[in-house]
C-alpha cells in the first residue's frame, strides 16, 4: 500500500475510540520491526522520523525504507517526520515523499507559532500531507518541572481551542505531564487538564513521550482523546538490550546480523505490545 496521511488513521481511530501508535525509526531493523509487528496485529501503523533520525540515517534513506516497508505491507502506514523545525524541513520531507509532517512551534510565542503552523498548514493541505502542531512545553525528564511550574508550562486549553479554529490542523500534541526519555519516577498526567481541552478542541490528540508512563494512565489518556501515542525510548531500551545480551554471551561474536537480528526481534515484540495497549490491534 502506498503511505496514507495521519489524518485517515486517526478519524478511524476517533470512531472506534482507540490510539494509533507512533514509532519512531532509525536504521532498517527499526523499520522492518514497526512493520512486523503492525503486520502481526493487523494494526494501522504511524511510522515516525525525529531530528535524530534524519541526521544519522538521512533523510532519503528513511523515505526509502519506508515507501518499501508500507509497499510490502497490508496494513495502513503513515510516514511522519517527528518534531519538524522549521517551515524548510518540513517542506523538504513532503517533497521526499512524508505522508504527513509534524511542525513544533511550541518553543514560540502563540501568535508566532499560529503563523508557522499556518504557512505549513496551507502547503501540506493543498498536497493532502496532514499536519501536528504542538502548544505547551512538552521538554525532557531532564526538566525537571514544579508544581507551581505547571500552568505555565503545560497546554493552556483556551489557547488550544483558539490555536485549533486559527490554524485547522489535523492532530494537537499536548503538554500534560509527559517528558521525552527515561523518566525518574512516575509521571503523572495532568487528566483534568485533557478533558478541558478535548472539551474545547474537537480534533486527534497527541500525546508524546508515552514510553515509560503506566499502561492505565495510556488507557485513561485514550479514554480522554488521545488518538495518537509516541514511543521511541522503550523501542530503544528493548533493542540496545538484546544487543547487549548477545555481546555479554559472547563477546567474541563479530557478524552484526546476529546482534541486530534478535535487537529487530526484542523491539517487534515491544511494539506489537504497546500497539495491544493502544487498542489498534485488529482494525486495519
Ligand atoms: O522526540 C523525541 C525523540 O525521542 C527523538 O529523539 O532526535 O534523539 O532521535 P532523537
Ligand atoms: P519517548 O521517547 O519518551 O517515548 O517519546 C517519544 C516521542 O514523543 C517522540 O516524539
Ligand atoms: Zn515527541
Amino acid at each position: 500500500m502506498a503511505l496514507v496521511p495521519i489524518s485517515d488513521l486517526l478519524k478511524k481511530a476517533e470512531a472506534g475510540g482507540y490510539a494509533v501508535g507512533a514509532f519512531n525509526c532509525n536504521n532498517m531493523e527499526i523499520v522492518q520491526a514497526i512493520i512486523g509487528a503492525a503486520e502481526a496485529e493487523k494494526a494501522p501503523v504511524i511510522m515516525q522520523a525525529s531530528q535524530g533520525a534524519i541526521k544519522y540515517a538521512g533523510l532519503d534513506y528513511i523515505t526509502g525504507m519506508a515507501k518499501i516497508a508500507a509497499e510490502s505491507a497490508s496494513v495502513p502506514v503513515a510516514l511522519h517526520i517527528d518534531h519538524g523545525t522549521s517551515f524548510e524541513q518540513v517542506m523538504q520531507c513532503i517533497r521526499s515523499g512524508f505522508s504527513s509532517v509534524m511542525i513544533d512551534g511550541s518553543k514560540l510565542p502563540l501568535e508566532q507559532n499560529i503563523e508557522l503552523t499556518n504557512r505549513v498548514v496551507a502547503v501540506a493541505k493543498a498536497v493532502g500531507v496532514s499536519v501536528e502542531a504542538e502548544l505547551g512545553k512538552i521538554g525532557g525528564t531532564e526538566d525537571d518541572i514544579h508544581v507551581d511550574e505547571r500552568d505555565a508550562l503545560f497546554t493552556n486549553p483556551d489557547e488550544a481551542k483558539e490555536f485549533v479554529e486559527r490554524t485547522g490542523v489535523d492532530a494537537l500534541a499536548v503538554a500534560i505531564g509527559t517528558a521525552h526519555g527515561q523518566y525518574k519516577g512516575i509521571p503523572e498526567l495532568d487528566f483534568p487538564r485533557l478533558e478541558r481541552i478535548r472539551s474545547l478542541v474537537n480534533i486527534p490528540i497527541v500525546l508524546h513521550g508515552s514510553s515509560g508512563v503506566p499502561d492505565d494512565a495510556i488507557e485513561k489518556a485514550i479514554k480522554l482523546g488521545v488518538r495518537k501515542v509516541n514511543i521511541d525510548t522503550n523501542i530503544r531500551e528493548a533493542f540496545v538490550k538484546a544487543c547487549r545480551d548477545v555481546l555479554n554471551k559472547d563477546e567474541k561474536e563479530i557478524d552484526p546480523r546476529k546482534v541486530l537480528g534478535p535487537a529487530r526481534e526484542a523491539a517487534t515484540a515491544i511494539i506489537r505490545e504497546k500497539i495491544r495497549l493502544f487498542g489498534s490491534s485488529g482494525k486495519a
